[in-house]
């Protein structure tokens, strides 16, 4: 008796470990096909269920929706299946609109919201990229290709997801990041993910006389205001001011109600950004 149940118990163990194999192999494919039944398991087509496709689609990073092309056709509109994902996915592109996994449906194809949902500025998903494109305070709005390689909008390009997504956008700063006004400096500008901050950016001071070792946290807005770019970040004044000394024409005596006077295409007599594409736009204008 004793023995039977030992053999039992070692051909059940066997039968588990064969068992959680086959799983690892084929996680996918087994949520995709079961129960056997249907293609789907129910609650597939429910958003609240934990069976839903969207959820699905996030947990195993199926972001490029190449697997369900196979089955529901390139256009989406059921290959095989007769399933229209346009049916619902009623906005221009399908399941590809710019706006279905990040960005929201009130027009920003950027985060908020990020790919899980976030809509957090603390969160690295999420971030300045408002403050960058959508509610800029010192410049104009700057472009995606600033900081992500440009793709020309087109959903299957290598450059956008790829073949391995891990949800994690690439870093790839543009021009602008990369100015050079003088002085010899010519920025290399660094994203660096652990700390969440960009450090020698041209925009950010990294330039001839401004504040070179600048550090911008893309989740703490605070990191960032009238002279951390230039001049004093303590005071607050843009009189530049390297390295703690001033440099001719700037004179000690400057505040910003006096920049305007060669500045003036610039800003105010009150200190005020009058005209955001003259400024952080890669020209000294005076
Ligand atoms: C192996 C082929 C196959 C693959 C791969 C596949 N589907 Fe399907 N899907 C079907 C078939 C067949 C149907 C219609 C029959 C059904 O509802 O079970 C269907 C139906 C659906 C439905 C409607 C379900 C309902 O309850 O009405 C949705 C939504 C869907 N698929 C989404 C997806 C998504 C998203 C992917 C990719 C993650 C995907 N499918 C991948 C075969 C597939
Ligand atoms: C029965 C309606 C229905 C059908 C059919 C359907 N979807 Fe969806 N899908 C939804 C809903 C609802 C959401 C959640 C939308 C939202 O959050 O705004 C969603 C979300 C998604 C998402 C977002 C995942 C994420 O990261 O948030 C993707 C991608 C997607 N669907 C792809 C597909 C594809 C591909 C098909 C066809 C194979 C398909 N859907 C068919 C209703 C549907
Ligand atoms: C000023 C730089 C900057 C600009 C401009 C910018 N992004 Fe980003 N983006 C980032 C940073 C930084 C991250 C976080 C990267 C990481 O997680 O390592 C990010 C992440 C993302 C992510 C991933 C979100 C997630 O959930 O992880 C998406 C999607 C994205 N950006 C889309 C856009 C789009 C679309 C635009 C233009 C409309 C844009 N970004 C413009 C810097 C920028
Ligand atoms: C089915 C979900 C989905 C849709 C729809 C989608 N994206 Fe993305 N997007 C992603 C994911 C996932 C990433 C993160 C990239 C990765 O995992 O490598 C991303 C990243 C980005 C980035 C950051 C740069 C990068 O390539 O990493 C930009 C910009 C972007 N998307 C723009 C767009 C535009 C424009 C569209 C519409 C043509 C679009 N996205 C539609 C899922 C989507
Ligand atoms: C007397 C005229 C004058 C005033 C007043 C003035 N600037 Fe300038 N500024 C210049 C000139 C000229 C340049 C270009 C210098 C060069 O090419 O090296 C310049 C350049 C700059 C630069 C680029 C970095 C550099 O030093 O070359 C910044 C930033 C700047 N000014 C900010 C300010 C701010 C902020 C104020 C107000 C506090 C201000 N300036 C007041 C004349 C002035
Ligand atoms: C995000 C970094 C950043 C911040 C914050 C910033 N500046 Fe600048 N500023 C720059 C850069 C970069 C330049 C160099 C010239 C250019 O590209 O416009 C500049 C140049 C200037 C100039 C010279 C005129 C010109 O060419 O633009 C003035 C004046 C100026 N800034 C005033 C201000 C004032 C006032 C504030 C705060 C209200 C401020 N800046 C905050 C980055 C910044």
């Amino acid at each position: 008796m004793k023995n039977k149940l030992l053999l039992y118990l070692i051909f059940l163990m066997a039968a588990v470990t064969a068992g959680i194999y086959i799983g690892c192999e084929e996680t996918t494919d087994n949520l995709i096909t079961t129960p056997t039944s249907a293609a789907h398991p129910s609650g597939w087509r429910d958003s609240s269920s934990t069976n839903f496709h969207g959820k699905f689609i996030q947990d195993n990073k199926l972001w490029n929706l190449k697997k369900c092309q196979g089955c529901h056709g390139a256009d989406y509109k059921g290959g095989s299946t007769g399933m229209n994902c346009n049916t619902c996915h009623i906005e221009p592109g399908g399941p590809e609109n710019c706006m279905l996994c990040h960005g929201s449906k009130s027009g920003n194809i950027n985060p908020p919201k990020a790919l899980n949902g976030n809509t957090s500025i603390e969160y690295l998903g999420v971030g300045m990229h408002e403050f960058h494109l959508d509610t800029t305070k010192y410049s104009k709005n700057v472009e995606c290709s600033e900081c992500h390689k440009l793709f020309n909008n087109v959903f299957s390009d290598s450059n956008h997801i790829g073949n391995m997504p891990d949800g994690i956008a690439d870093i790839n700063f543009g021009s602008l990041a990369k100015t050079s006004i003088g002085g010899g400096i010519f920025p290399v500008p660094v994203w660096n993910r652990s700390s969440g901050s960009c450090s020698e950016v041209y925009c950010h001071g990294n330039f001839k006389n401004g504040n070179r070792d600048a550090i911008a946290v893309w989740t703490d807005s605070a990191s960032v205001k009238c002279g951390t770019c230039h001049g004093d970040p303590n005071t607050g004044n843009p009189n530049p001011k390297p390295n703690g000394t001033f440099v001719p024409p700037h004179s000690s005596t400057f505040t910003i109600n006096n920049c305007y006077l060669c500045h003036g295409s610039v800003i105010s007599n009150l200190g005020k950004i009058t005209n955001k594409n003259l400024h952080v736009n890669g020209i000294i204008n005076y």
